[in-house]
């Protein structure tokens, strides 16, 4: 045990169970120095804000020394602040002064790849063909008669091949390297000591200045099959996987929670999964990872049978290991709920930058994401809130080419736009850009469009109807429920397309997505709804919290 670390928040053991994350997208939060770019500043700036929000816990996107390729899970230095965000005092500041808050902090690690300016990789580079320097990263000849075709069949995820040729230190074109995201992102070799070490006292590094635990970024391609088989040329997908949930990859996280238990209070690993409940599971039985991002709940349409099944799923996979379920509904990696819920019912496959086909009703689309807040709040587990997410915030999907700093644009051959649009920085106050993000008269990171000034925090505090105050309710009934965060749900009869369920003591969730009102469960109490109600009824595309005598 290391007595000398900043004290912890005391809410108990494995607060994580239901703890409330606010997803800090740190370039887009809130600019406290005016260059147009969020920063750690920034965040301090705003802990009023977060604390009356009602949340327990930050994660924070990548805030290391990074070219800023990909929004900084392209990492240089995993012990640097990038100045863009301010130095590392600024982060132990920021830490202790959120814990006096009563919130967490934990930032994003990026095991899987680092960026093509860390100093192993340059190393790499500079050594050659056959160096120990280039075993840290998967460097191979090429196939073809002059080693001109990739070592292997994989794609990137951002598009074009997950190879890249190097030019070799004596100027012959050589081997490959291999880059499952962007070719500004290097995968890793998890099958070196040096690897495993450095990671462990980058982690220490973090635990020693009092954070509460990480988001771990790509948690489940971190280990790789040695001999990078090809996939499969039908598309289908392979088991094993050669760099999904590859056995190696437990091994990497039991070190880790060994890490984490080297330290006072209950610090907590989230990973970055896209996978079902019950394929995340071997990750979540106590001795590696704490919880998983539910993305099958965010994939899903927005029909009553769909919801329902992931919400089952979900919780009967995690029940059966005694692993909380972790509701997400939004964050940087995808179209803004109020997006996403405008367009109708359709299959995704949770591809970045996903636009979707048919027809779009925004207004229909801010309702349903305000009803599946509630939903998601009324879950058994912890919820996850991607900043802007409580104002309702638009996608902006109408960014001009030129703007756009996703790299997936580049990479896509300019076919695919990405996910800036719900990157744009968060509008704070007035009535025109920046909206209090920056200074007046300041150009942010990203540009924001006209119109926000019906999202701003300040026009939303003001605005009793307003997304905002949802939410703050919301967060204030769930910390003072019984029945609301761990725990367990039984679902409750009603039509086809509404979903309705019970929790004990004392309260019933309806979620109606039909297109009629339907009634109102008998003889409870209306405590919040996502929209007016008719008397006795829940309104289309709302959901609403009840409570008996027993519930408060
Ligand atoms: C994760 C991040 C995403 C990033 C990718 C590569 O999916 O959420 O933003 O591009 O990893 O690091």
């Amino acid at each position: 045990m290391k007595p000398d670390t900043p004290e912890q928040p005391n809410q108990g053991a494995e607060w994580w169970r239901d703890a409330i994350v606010y997803q800090v997208y740190i370039r887009s939060f809130a600019d406290g120095n005016g260059d147009g770019n969020g920063d750690i500043e920034g965040i301090r700036s705003r802990l009023p804000y977060l604390a009356d929000l009602g949340v327990d816990a930050l994660w924070i996107t990548p805030w290391y020394l990074s070219p800023q390729s990909d929004g900084g899970y392209d990492v240089t230095d995993y012990r640097q602040i990038d100045p863009l965000y301010g130095t590392v005092d600024d982060a132990t500041r920021l830490i202790a002064e959120a814990h006096a808050y009563g919130i967490r902090i934990i930032p994003d690690i990026v095991p899987k790849h680092t960026s093509i300016d860390h100093e192993s990789f340059r190393a790499a580079l500079a050594a050659g063909p056959g160096a120990p320097e280039r075993e840290r990263y998967f460097f191979r000849p090429g196939r073809g008669s002059d080693g001109e075709l990739p070592p292997n069949n994989w794609p990137s995820m951002f598009g074009g091949p997950a190879w890249t040729r190097v030019v070799e230190p004596d100027g012959s074109l050589g081997e490959w390297y291999l880059h499952v995201h962007a070719a500004s992102q290097p995968d890793l070799n998890w099958a070196t000591a040096d690897v495993h070490d450095r990671f462990a006292e980058d982690l220490r590094f973090w635990f020693d200045r009092g954070v509460d635990g990480f988001r771990i970024d790509v948690a489940r391609g971190v280990a790789k099959d040695p001999e990078l088989p090809d996939l499969p040329a039908d598309g289908s997908y392979p088991q094993p996987h050669p760099f999904n949930d590859q056995p190696a990859g437990h091994d990497i996280y039991r070190l880790w929670r060994a890490i984490a238990d080297e330290y006072p209070g209950d610090r907590t690993y989230v990973a970055e999964m896209w996978s079902s409940a019950a394929e995340q599971a071997p990750y979540l039985r106590g001795d590696q990872l704490d919880t998983a991002f539910n993305f099958r709940f965010l994939f899903s349409s927005f029909d009553a049978a769909s919801l329902r099944a992931v919400i089952s799923d979900t919780l009967e996979a995690l029940e059966a290991i005694g692993a909380p379920a972790t509701w997400v509904t939004s964050n940087h990696d995808f179209m803004r709920a109020t997006a996403r819920y405008a367009r109708p019912p359709q299959t995704w496959d949770g591809e970045p930058g996903w636009v979707g086909e048919g027809p779009v009703d925004s207004e229909q689309g801010a309702r349903r994401a305000r009803a599946a807040a509630l939903l998601t709040l009324a879950l058994p587990g912890s919820a996850y809130i991607y900043q802007g997410e409580e104002l309702g915030l638009p996608e902006v999907e109408d960014i001009p080419e030129a703007d756009l700093r996703d790299p997936t644009w580049e990479q896509s051959g300019r076919t695919r736009r990405g996910r800036d649009g719900s990157r744009v920085p968060i509008p704070w106050s007035g009535t025109t850009p920046p909206y209090g993000f920056s200074p007046d008269g300041l150009t942010t990171w990203l540009p924001q469009p006209a119109g926000w000034g019906l999202y701003t925090v300040e026009h939303e505090i003001e605005d009793t109807s307003s997304s905002l105050h949802m939410y703050r309710s919301a967060l204030r009934i769930r910390r003072s429920l019984p029945a609301l965060g761990v725990g367990t749900l039984q679902w409750l009869e009603s039509p086809a397309d509404v979903l309705a369920f019970r929790r004990e003591p004392g309260f019933v969730c309806v979620v109606n997505l039909s297109g009629e009102n339907v009634a109102a469960p008998d003889g409870m109490q209306l405590l919040l709804s996502s929209a007016e109600q008719p008397a006795g009824h829940i309104a289309p595309n709302t959901a609403a919290w009840f409570v008996d005598g027993r519930g408060e």
